[in-house]
């Protein structure tokens, strides 16, 4: 099965409204880039696809880290490296890749970290 789109699931959420709306808009932001590889529209629309996916990415993260550092999460230093790391995967994959591998990259570049680590501060917006 050829995956077309990342799709956005109930999973994904984070419980913080704010934040998984972010996180459905960086969904739709990868499927453009996706959708722009797809077409063949060649490197330019990818790049600008990408350089709209990068700008709301660095919004985004800064957005979640002043949110979970109001909440004194002990995690947050952790968490900000591992944000660093996905901006400077992005810059590399904007590189490297501008064909049809680029789903499950993409896929493991943002969903892995939301299921994994972004879960991990939910907790702390319950009683919010
Ligand atoms: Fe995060």
């Amino acid at each position: 099965m050829v995956i077309h789109a990342i799709k956005w699931t109930d999973e994904m959420a984070v419980g913080v409204p704010a934040l998984d709306e972010d996180h459905r808009k960086l969904v739709a932001l990868m499927n453009k880039v996706i959708a722009a590889c797809y077409a063949g529209v060649g490197k330019a629309m990818v790049n600008k696809a990408m350089d709209e996916l990068d700008a709301y990415t660095k919004e985004h993260f800064s957005r979640e880290e002043a949110l979970i550092e109001a909440k004194n999460d002990p995690n947050l230093g952790a968490h900000k490296r591992q944000h660093q790391e996905l901006i400077a995967e992005l810059e590399s994959l904007r590189a490297n890749l501008h064909g049809t591998e680029i789903i499950p990259v993409l896929y493991r570049w943002l969903i892995v970290h939301i299921m994994e680590t972004d879960k991990g501060y939910s907790h702390l917006f319950k009683d919010a």
